[in-house]
């Protein structure tokens, strides 16, 4: 990447010019790629962008009352709950892909909905290199999407021809808060693939507190420096435990933290063991539907980082 302020400078030219005076959107996650393409874009065409954040119900822990409060002074930000939506139709399913392809069709139509609420003839994405070299190095730049409904949008990808190093550069340079920058990648699936099985709302719920306490001990730590992602995984095993004098039946609870430098591969390093264990003892205190905690140790290869 040429220096930062270059590169800031030219995109908003280029994004002026192809943009105009039309409206677009874009869909922000609050990750690091849809953070720095929404605020570049913003800084190009103002209120024109609307960013889009839809909360389908399998976030984490105030992932929403975070991403209004870190966007909503920078953005022309939208915030969407559509979680009986999405909740509605995972109902009953199991298999991780399926869960994946209903999710991915209804945030099309949730956002196809939107666009055409708002007359968006364009949407900005945070593609990055990447992406698109995994993809079979589909290289062309300018084309347009047509979403299911009908509506087409120009696609404009401002950040395309970044890696993840300089997309963080670039986000500290637009002013984005070092959390934003330096956070770990949450899939857009969410908590669907961190919950194995059938989701329900105490399943979500159960998944969602313990993996709170796993993000909570692993900053305390200053883990979260090392670690390239750490989380908790709701299995779908119940296992059977002793509180007080009474025997219980509670769910199984798997920690996963890897180190990666671009989640191709990743690696379990030693981890802190005093920490481990306040982990497992917090889980188990603090959410009284999970009795057992255990620490995955396998690296990717053989394993994926999630776990679905
Ligand atoms: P795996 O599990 O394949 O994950 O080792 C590699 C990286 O991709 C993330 N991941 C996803 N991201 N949608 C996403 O946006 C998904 O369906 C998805 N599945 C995995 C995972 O968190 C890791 O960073």
């Amino acid at each position: 990447m040429l220096d930062p302020s270059t590169f800031i400078n030219d995109s908003i030219l280029e994004l002026q010019s192809k943009i105009g005076d039309r409206k677009a959107i874009i869909a922000l996650s609050g990750g690091v790629d849809s953070s720095v393409a929404s605020v570049l874009s913003s800084r190009a065409i103002g209120s024109n962008l609307v960013a889009v954040f839809v909360d389908h119900g399998l976030l984490r822990e105030g992932e929403a009352e975070y991403v209004e409060k870190a966007f909503k002074d920078r953005l022309n930000l939208r915030i969407v709950d559509a979680s009986s939506e999405f909740l509605g139709r995972l109902e009953g399913v199991v298999d991780p892909e399926e869960k994946r392809k209903i999710i991915g069709e209804v945030f099309i139509n949730v956002f196809e909905r939107i666009a055409l609420e708002l007359g968006a003839e364009c949407l900005v994405q945070g593609t990055i290199a990447p992406d698109w070299i995994e993809s079979q190095g589909q290289i062309k730049s300018h084309h347009n999407v047509a979403l299911p409904h009908g509506l087409v949008l120009e696609i404009v990808e401002p950040i395309r021809e970044l890696y993840k190093d300089e997309v963080r550069i670039l986000g500290s340079e637009l002013g984005l808060p070092d959390e934003i920058v330096n956070r770990q990648p949450f899939p857009g699936p969410g908590l669907a693939v961190r919950v194995i099985g059938a989701l329900t709302p105490e399943k979500i719920n159960i998944c969602r507190k313990a993996n709170a306490i796993v993000e909570e001990e692993i900053k305390e730590e200053g883990m979260d420096e090392v670690l390239w992602q750490y989380f908790a995984v709701l299995t779908d095993s119940k296992v059977t435990g002793v509180k007080g004098d009474i025997r219980d039946y509670g769910y199984l609870v798997v920690l996963r933290m890897v180190e990666s430098m671009d989640a191709m591969t990743a690696n379990v390093p030693e981890l802190p063991w005093v920490m481990i264990k306040r982990i497992s003892q917090r889980i188990t205190a603090e959410v009284p539907e999970v009795t057992h905690v255990a620490l995955s140790v396998s690296d990717k290869p053989p394993s994926t980082i999630e776990f679905a």
